[in-house]
C-alpha cells in the first residue's frame, strides 16, 4: 500500500507514542512469526479515537492476535462499569501474550477475551454492538459481517481492517485473497444497511455506520 516512508511520517507526527503500546509491539516481534499483523500506532490510534467519539460501551473486536487493537478499543471505551471490549481469538497459543499485555496496560477489567472461532461465538452474545472491529480470517469476512451486522446499533460501527489487502484490490484484482476482499468490499457498498467510507489508513480501513 503505501510506501514505508510514508507510513512512517505519519507515525512519526502524529502523537502516538506511547511506551505501553511500544512495549506490546516489541514483545509481539519477540514472540511470534507474524507481528506485522498487529495494528500498529496510527490504526490503533484510530481505533481509540472511534470509540470515544461514539461514547462506545459495547465493542467487538475478531482477531485478537496479541491484544495491540485491544487495547487501544478498551482505552476509548465511555467510562462506565458496563463499557466492556469482548475480544475473539481463534489460536489458544496467543492466551499467555494477551493476558500479559492486557494487564501490562492496565485495561484487563474492561476486556473480556474469548478463545474460538468468532462465527460460533458471536451468535450467543446477548449485545448490541456500538462498535465492531473485523480483523480475522480475510476468507470469512462475510461471515462475520452477516454475524454482526444486525446487531449493531444504528450509528453503529463495522470497522474491517486489510480492505485493500497491500493494494492487490486494484493492482493484482486476481490474487486469491483480492478476489475475496474485493467480493468483501462490493458486498458492504451494495447493502441498504449501511453507509460505507474507505479509507487509505494502513492497509485500508473501512468504516460501514449501520443505518
Ligand atoms: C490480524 S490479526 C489481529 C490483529 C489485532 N486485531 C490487532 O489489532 O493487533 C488476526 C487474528 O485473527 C485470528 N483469527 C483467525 N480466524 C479467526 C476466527 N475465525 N475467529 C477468531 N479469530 C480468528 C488469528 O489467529 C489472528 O490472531
Amino acid at each position: 500500500m503505501l510506501a514505508a516512508e510514508i507510513l512512517k511520517y505519519t507515525d512519526d507526527y502524529s502523537n502516538v507514542q506511547d511506551n505501553i503500546l511500544n512495549e506490546v509491539e516489541r514483545s509481539t516481534h519477540l514472540h511470534t512469526i507474524a507481528p506485522q499483523m498487529l495494528s500498529g500506532r496510527v490504526q490503533g490510534a484510530f481505533l481509540t479515537l472511534m470509540t470515544s467519539l461514539l461514547q462506545a460501551k459495547h465493542v467487538l473486536e475478531i482477531g485478537t492476535f496479541t491484544a495491540y487493537g485491544t487495547i487501544c478499543l478498551a482505552r476509548g471505551l465511555y467510562p462506565s462499569p458496563e463499557s466492556k471490549v469482548v475480544t475473539i481469538e481463534a489460536n489458544p497459543e496467543y492466551t499467555f501474550l494477551i493476558k500479559k499485555h492486557l494487564a501490562l496496560a492496565g485495561v484487563e477489567d474492561r476486556v473480556e477475551s474469548l478463545f474460538g472461532k468468532a462465527q460460533d461465538i458471536i451468535s450467543q452474545r446477548p449485545e448490541t454492538w456500538d462498535i465492531v472491529f473485523i480483523d480475522a480470517n480475510k476468507q470469512e469476512y462475510p461471515d462475520y459481517y452477516e454475524a454482526v451486522i444486525d446487531r449493531v446499533r444504528p450509528g453503529g460501527l463495522i470497522l474491517s481492517d486489510n480492505v485493500l489487502w497491500s493494494g492487490k484490490v486494484v493492482y493484482e484484482p486476481n490474487d486469491v485473497d483480492a478476489r475475496v476482499i474485493h467480493r468483501y468490499n462490493e458486498m458492504l457498498h451494495r447493502d441498504p444497511r449501511v453507509q460505507v467510507l474507505m479509507l487509505t489508513i494502513r492497509d485500508g480501513l473501512s468504516i460501514a455506520v449501520r443505518k
